[in-house]
């Protein structure tokens, strides 16, 4: 039996789920996409990070295009929002297709290499689109000469300081040569101690970036990538063989997350802190509180006074750029209902660090 490998686990699955997903999860978003829009449109930066970009449901694109922006979107899952991105480019309403890219203040060459000025206006051309347009039923952009530019910039690379990446390589390979679960978690933990000194940074320079987002990233490193993890070690020792032993692996488990959970949410921190200017903003949003599907009791979210003391290591908080964001955000997701907060936050100076 060929076991399970991070690469392919971090695979995005299609264009067609990509398509449900933003049908299932797109009206959930809408609050938060608000926010960073207004956010945007108050702090009018010239480039902006979009850390766990995702399918782009939260991510007011077209204005990050429209005000000529310079774009970065990371995601660990290869290739996702290059995709989601081509599915927002060009939208179709009533027979009327609009490219967002035509309404760019700059070059929009530099976001579309194929565009071509058209030499009508679109009032008579009676579309909003380029004269390089041609409709297309089998690209995932609506347009068939839709080219990508240099901008937006994609980066496929964990935003942890890459230490959630290697600790999930690492342990896949002690997975494939481990005799017992319990042995996995021995050798996961000494690995875990080492996890501190490692850190792989974006290919962004130091303190050239206005604004950046991190929407409802942290809130996944609870669970990334122990959900890899525990696949893994079910393939191999069965699920019957796990269950039997989940006592005795229990504590092991809740050891491995309670010192690599931090590890991970400081190498977040301090690479957000790293690539911005001294007085640039990021918007920062995380579950608060869940209530499961089928169930009606709230739970609070574990470890958040931990991250809010991280931050506080490297940020200040702004409540005075949009003071309506200290209000929680309601969401209603796939596998439950979520409260979100959302903050402002400021870079703290280099020598208070
Ligand atoms: C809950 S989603 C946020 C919403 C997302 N913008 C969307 O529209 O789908 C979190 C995103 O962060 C990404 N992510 C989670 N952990 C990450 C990590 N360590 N490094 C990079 N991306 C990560 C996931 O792949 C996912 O796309």
């Amino acid at each position: 039996m060929t076991l399970l490998n991070w690469g392919e686990y971090l695979t995005h699955p299609g264009e067609a789920a990509l398509s449900k997903c933003r049908e299932n999860c797109s009206n959930s978003f809408i609050n938060q996409r608000n926010r960073i829009r207004d956010l945007y449109s108050a702090l009018s930066p010239k480039n902006v990070v979009c850390i766990g970009s995702g399918y782009l449901n939260d991510i007011p694109i077209e204005d990050f295009v429209k005000a000529g922006s310079t774009i970065y979107l990371v995601d660990w899952v290869k290739d996702l929002s290059q995709l989601a991105y081509c599915k927002d480019v060009i939208t179709e309403c009533k027979g009327r297709y609009q490219c967002f890219i035509c309404q760019t203040k700059y070059d929009p060459r530099q976001y579309c290499t194929n565009y071509q000025e058209l030499d009508v206006s679109p009032k008579e051309h009676k579309q909003d689109v380029c004269s390089s347009f041609i409709k297309s039923n089998i690209s995932p952009s609506l347009c068939e000469n839709f080219e990508f530019g240099t901008n937006p910039v994609f980066i496929d690379m964990d935003a942890t300081q890459g230490r959630a990446d290697v600790f999930a390589r690492r342990v896949s390979e002690m997975i494939s040569r481990a005799k017992t679960p319990k042995a996995v978690f021995k050798n996961a933990l000494r690995e875990v101690g080492r996890l501190k000194q490692y850190s792989t940074c974006f290919p962004i320079d130091g303190q050239s970036v206005d604004f950046v987002t991190s929407s409802m990233v942290v809130s996944q490193f609870e669970f990334e990538p122990y959900g890899f993890m525990a696949k893994k070690m079910a393939q191999k020792f069965g699920t019957n063989e796990i269950n039997r032993m989940e006592k005795i692996l229990t504590p092991y488990m809740e050891k491995l997350r309670s010192i690599l959970f931090p590890l991970l949410v400081e190498g977040h921190f301090e690479e957000m802190h790293r690539i911005l200017q001294t007085d640039g903003r990021v918007y920062f949003s995380i579950e608060t509180f869940h209530r499961p599907k089928d169930y009606d009791r709230w739970f609070w979210c574990k470890n958040l006074d931990r991250i809010m003391e991280i931050i506080s290591k490297y940020f200040w908080f702004d409540f005075e750029t949009l003071p309506e964001l200290g209000n929680p955000d309601r969401m209603d997701i796939l596998e439950g209902k979520s409260i979100v907060s959302s903050y402002v936050l400021v870079p703290k100076s280099r020598t208070d660090l």
